[in-house]
């Protein structure tokens, strides 16, 4: 009878950790160059759930996998298209076409990881990056999702580059069609989720970052969290938030929201945690997070299986 009792609870307990899941933060970008195909890749192979573009808009409404919406933080814009800087000394994105983009190395953004003068590497659409993802499930027979995040729709409204409507068209062409579909789509700005929720008609699970700017301070409350869950799956705070206030899990879940905090990195380990498998069990198990974001998927995935 004991052992029966024991064998349900283990059977119960790795059912509940198989639910939590892994968000490769820019690919494996711990490894290779964040937002290339190559650390897309690479994530896919090492298990993660879930596989995370930041997308932006170029001047010929193509979606790109870029983190900022300019682009010198991580390409070689400056020594390619010299003379194409804003006054604010800043080369938009959104000022380029695709076909200009695709000249441009792509590089590792931190100078600790992959160094930033060697191989080769592009900046990818979100197109090739989903056709990636999807080619991989088919030939692994390991189904990843996709958890775009959509940068900065209001700067790309007020430059005349509306996001909202051409992703969710680009997205349904690829058979990402409702609640079901394995994707979040994920934004900083409230506006353009409720927009695709309330007036697009989007069932796609959806994500309200939140930062620690004063603004998300309301969201966190217990009405807040309320509002959020009328037009979002689950949030995705930074993990700071949680690790000062770890009750936010807890109202998250009341309000019926998933909690996805971001970003765990090896190699920018906070002082609290005495090894990355000790943070992540802090995350997993401690906080109870839903999933986290990570540069490091394999370790997460590993951390999970045992
Ligand atoms: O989207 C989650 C996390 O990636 C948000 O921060 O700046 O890395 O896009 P950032
Ligand atoms: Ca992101």
């Amino acid at each position: 009878m004991f052992a029966r009792i024991c064998l349900a609870v283990i059977v119960a307990v790795s059912a509940q950790a198989q639910l939590k899941i892994v968000i490769a933060h820019r690919g494996a970008s711990g490894y290779v160059p964040e937002h290339t195909l190559e650390s897309y890749a690479m994530a896919h192979a090492m298990g993660t759930d879930f596989i995370e573009p930041d997308v932006v808009l170029t001047k010929d409404k193509v979606f790109i996998c870029l983190h900022d919406i300019h682009l010198e933080m991580t390409t070689d814009v400056e020594q390619v298209f010299p003379d194409r800087k804003r006054a604010d000394g800043k080369w938009y994105a959104a000022d380029f076409t695709l076909a200009e983009i695709k000249q441009l190395h792509a590089h590792e953004r931190l100078k600790n990881r992959f160094p930033q003068d060697k191989s080769s590497f592009q900046v990818p659409t979100f197109t090739e990056m989903i056709e990636l993802v999807q080619g991989l499930n088919k030939t692994t027979g390991r189904e990843a999702g996709i958890y775009p995040e959509l940068k900065e729709p209001k700067w790309h409204r007020d430059n005349g580059l509306p996001m909202e409507e051409a992703f969710l068209a680009l997205v349904k062409g690829y058979g990402y069609t409702d609640a079901k579909s394995k994707i979040f789509v994920q934004c900083f700005e409230a506006e353009p989720l409720k927009r695709m929720r309330n007036d697009l008609g989007s069932t796609l699970p959806q994500i309200q970052l939140m930062g620690n700017e004063k603004e998300f301070a309301p969201m966190l409350t217990k009405e807040g969290l309320a509002e959020v869950a009328k037009y979002a799956n689950g949030i995705g705070p930074d993990k700071g938030m949680i690790d000062k206030d770890p009750e936010i899990v807890k109202r998250a879940h009341e309000a019926g929201l998933q909690v996805h905090p971001y970003t765990l990195r090896k190699d920018s380990l906070p002082s609290k945690y005495s090894s990355f498998d000790n943070e992540l069990n802090q995350f997993y198990n401690v906080y109870g997070v839903d999933g986290l974001f990570t540069d490091f998927p394999d370790l997460a995935v590993a951390f999970l299986k045992r």
